[in-house]
C-alpha cells in the first residue's frame, strides 16, 4: 500500500518512522511518502491560509496550495486514482469497520488540515474524480489533523498483510467483525503466575479450551457493560450462542 501525507507540519508525521507502521515501511509493505504543502505556496511567505468568507473567527486554508499538491501527488503515481483521506472532526466516525475498508485500498492521501479547515471547494473537485472519506477519530477537537494521520495509519497497516507477525492476532480484537463484534476484548495475563500476591484465573491454566474461550467471552461481556453499553444494546445474542456452540 502508499501512504501519501501532506501536511504544514512534516515533522508531526516522525512516529510514522518508528514501530509497525516503520518496519512494515522498512520491509517495503508500505511505501509513506509525507510532503510540505508550503511547497506549493508561491509567495514570499509561503501562504497557505487566508480570513474567512462570511467572516468569523480563524484561519481557512486556501485552495490553490491544496489543489497543485493533491495534483503533483496524483502525478506521482501510476495512473490510478487514490482515495483522499481528510481528518475532520464534522467527518463520518473512524471505525475498525472503516479502517478494514480503508486497508483493502491499494493507495491513501491524507489532507491534515490545520485552522479552520480547508477551503470546501477542495474536498468538492476531488470528489468527482476521487473516492473522498472525510473522517472524525472521535467526539472532541485536535489542534489539527495530522495526530488522526497517525491514529487512521496505524490501524489501517497493521491489517495489510504481513504486517502482524501472527495473521490470527486481529481477529479477536476489539471490533472487528465476527461473532465477538460487538464485544470489546477482556483482559489478558502472561508469565509469573503470582505477582505481589496476585494470581492469575485458574481458568486459563485449565487448558481446557472451550472453557477458556467461554470465561474470554463472559469477561468481554462483562467489560463491555461496564465501559461501553451502548455496544451492548447492539449485541446479537444469536451470534453469541453459536459462538458458545462452536466451542
Ligand atoms: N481534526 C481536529 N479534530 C479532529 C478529530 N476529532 N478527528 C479528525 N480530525 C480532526
Amino acid at each position: 500500500m502508499r501512504i501519501d501525507v501532506v501536511t504544514i507540519f512534516p515533522e508531526y508525521l516522525e512516529p510514522l518512522n518508528v514501530s509497525l507502521v516503520g518496519k512494515a515501511r522498512a520491509r517495503g509493505l508500505l511505501d509513506v511518502r509525507v510532503h510540505d504543502l508550503r511547497d506549493w505556496a508561491h509567495d514570499k511567505h509561503k501562504t497557505v491560509d487566508d480570513t474567512p468568507y462570511g467572516g468569523g473567527p480563524g484561519m481557512v486554508m486556501k485552495p490553490e496550495p491544496w489543489g497543485e499538491a493533491l495534483d503533483a501527488v496524483r502525478a506521482s503515481g501510476d495512473g490510478r486514482e487514490p482515495v483522499l483521506v481528510v481528518p475532520t472532526p464534522s467527518g463520518r466516525p473512524f471505525t475498525q469497520e472503516l479502517a478494514v475498508e480503508l486497508s483493502q485500498r491499494p493507495w491513501l492521501v491524507f489532507a491534515p488540515a490545520r485552522y479552520e479547515g480547508i477551503d470546501r471547494r477542495v474536498i468538492d473537485e476531488y470528489a468527482e474524480r476521487w473516492e473522498v472519506h472525510e473522517v472524525s477519530i472521535g467526539d472532541y477537537v485536535l489542534a489539527g489533523g495530522e495526530a488522526a494521520v497517525l491514529v487512521i495509519t496505524e490501524a489501517v497497516a497493521r491489517l495489510l498483510p504481513g504486517v502482524l507477525g501472527n495473521a490470527e492476532s486481529h481477529r479477536d480484537d476489539s471490533f472487528s467483525p465476527g461473532a465477538m463484534a460487538d464485544l470489546l476484548e477482556g483482559p489478558v495475563y502472561t508469565k509469573p503466575p503470582v505477582w505481589r500476591d496476585r494470581t492469575i484465573p485458574e481458568v486459563l491454566l485449565s487448558g481446557h479450551h472451550g472453557k477458556i474461550a467461554r470465561w474470554r467471552r463472559d469477561q468481554a461481556f462483562r467489560r463491555t457493560c461496564a465501559n461501553r453499553p451502548d455496544l451492548v444494546e447492539r449485541c446479537d445474542p444469536a451470534a453469541l450462542d453459536q459462538h458458545d456452540r462452536a466451542l
